[in-house]
């Protein structure tokens, strides 16, 4: 009686849950109703089979529950259940695979009219382009790929030279237009995804995947990459704004050609310094945690310079060169309201690298005070914090640490590469070192790692891994949670 009870109060709150949960889609902002409309019966048919089997589940357990006297019939076969069993199912599963049958046709016909637009994806960032004149997007080979070439564009294919190519994560399409959305990948699987739009796509790499919608709602729309692509997925992001077709247009216009040097759009405008700091950016790993939008982890970049910044212990100070560099080399000094210690110290950089990455900030990110922000000038700079020592009374626990200090960021728990080691079965294991040296992973090598990475670099990485400020019983810590990752 409390088991089939209990079915029933299981059922209750799941149907309470999807009337009243608050789980539904975005609204939508294409053609594809016909996709609602398919999830929908495949819901309802799925449902109404889910409340049958659960009551039945219920009288069963109940109706047949174990009593002393009598034994159990035994029936192995029973024709007749047998043929309305098939029957019911074969009704159900048509009447959710022929809508299916008949959208899909669809979604695989391109209309006529469809204007084409590549999407580029690569961990972890949206690239788009988009045909000139000619309504053709040139040719492009993976060898091309380069630097100077993000889409890899066949110099000598006149369709080519007049692409416009978006180098930045915002895509703008007009409104009542079908598009045909051709996907490629640099690296690994990444899936195009806009909820609003329904239809989605794999890009895969070394072919050419498609999809096409037709945008029937003004206004901005999150891309979001919906394939699991490394430790930046999260983080892995963009906008389609859809708008009139004359707006369209203008910002069309705006777009820099192939033929125009265009390649380094990304790099438009920004002086050679700044450029260098963007490869540092990358190569030091801040943007897998900064970048141009807004993350859970880091402050954003997007206009950051000249802005004026609030942190946790109150204080205000304008954000300017000598404000980042502290930032960059001893982040734990002044925290960022809103987020966690996490950054480690970049102490190892030159005086010129920092000087790079505050002007790849200043120039890519734009100038905070322009954009609104109140000009306040520079506020009494925020009293020195005493660096605390961990607090000895709180048990260390590894595994936070890992997280809270960025470990993870780089290494991860379950063999994969990474821009570091994985740390499964790490320690004690021998490690080859890039001069060549094999050594084992004992304590005293995953303290020296901890605290001096440069000095034994493993081979296959590059010297990334900034010293990390960590007190003795925080390497400890860190060390026991590294052994039971290598039993
Ligand atoms: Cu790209 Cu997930």
């Amino acid at each position: 009686m409390t088991i089939a009870i209990a079915l029933i109060a299981l059922l209750l709150v799941s149907l309470w849950f999807h009337f009243a949960g608050g789980w539904s889609l975005p609204p939508l902002a294409s053609n594809w109703s016909d996709i609602d409309l398919t999830i929908g019966i495949t819901l309802a048919i799925t449902g109404l089979v889910f409340i049958a089997v659960v009551v039945f589940m219920a009288y069963a357990v109940y109706r047949f529950r174990y009593r002393r006297q009598g034994r159990s019939q035994y029936q192995p076969e029973n024709k007749r259940l047998e043929l309305w069993l098939t029957g019911f199912t074969a009704v159900g599963i048509t009447a959710m695979l022929v809508p299916g049958l008949y959208v899909y046709s669809d979604i695989v016909t391109v209309p006529d009219d469809a204007h084409q637009v590549e999407v580029l994806a690569q961990q972890w960032s949206w690239q788009f382009r988009l045909p000139g004149d000619d309504g053709v997007l040139g040719k492009t080979d993976i060898k091309r790929i380069g630097p100077d070439n993000p889409f890899g564009i066949d110099p000598v294919d006149p369709m080519g030279q007049d692409d416009r190519l978006v180098v930045s994560n915002r895509l703008h399409l007009p409104l009542g237009k079908p598009v045909q959305v051709l996907l490629r990948s640099k690296d690994v699987l990444h899936d195009f995804y806009v909820p609003q739009f329904r239809n989605k796509m794999d890009a895969v790499p070394g072919i050419v995947s498609s999809l096409w919608f037709t945008p029937v709602e003004l206004g901005e729309f999150e891309i979001l990459c919906a394939e699991l692509c490394g430790v930046g997925h999260f983080n892995m992001r963009g906008a389609v704004v859809v708008q009139p077709p004359q707006q369209y247009q203008q910002w069309l216009a705006t777009l820099p050609t192939f033929a125009e040097g265009a390649a380094t759009a990304a790099n438009a405008g920004l002086s050679p310094q700044a450029r260098e700091g963007e490869s540092l950016a990358q190569s030091q790993g801040c943007l897998a945690c900064h970048g141009f939008e807004t993350s859970p982890l880091a402050p954003s970049w997007l206009g950051l310079y000249g802005k004026t910044e609030s942190f946790s212990d109150g204080s205000e100070r304008l954000v300017d060169d000598a404000y980042l560099i502290e930032a960059i080399v001893e982040p734990a000094a002044s925290l960022v309201q809103g987020y966690t210690n996490v950054m480690p110290a970049y102490t190892a950089l030159s005086e010129l690298q920092l000087a790079a990455i505050i002007a790849y900030i200043k120039e890519r990110g734009g100038d905070g005070a322009e954009s609104g922000q109140p000009d306040t000038a520079p506020i009494s700079p925020p009293p020195p914090q005493p660096k605390e020592p961990a607090a000895p009374d709180t048990e260390l626990d590894g595994a936070t640490l890992a997280q809270t200090k960025g470990c993870i960021a780089c290494h991860s728990l379950d063999g994969r590469a990474g821009i570091g080691p994985s740390w499964l079965g790490l320690a004690g294991s021998e490690r080859t070192l890039a001069d060549g040296r094999v050594v084992v992973a004992d304590d005293a090598y995953l303290r020296r790692a901890m605290l001096e990475p440069a000095a034994e670099l493993v081979q296959g990485y590059q010297p990334l891994m900034p010293p990390m400020p960590l007190s003795d019983d925080e390497v400890q810590a860190l060390i026991d949670y590294m052994k039971q990752l290598s039993p």
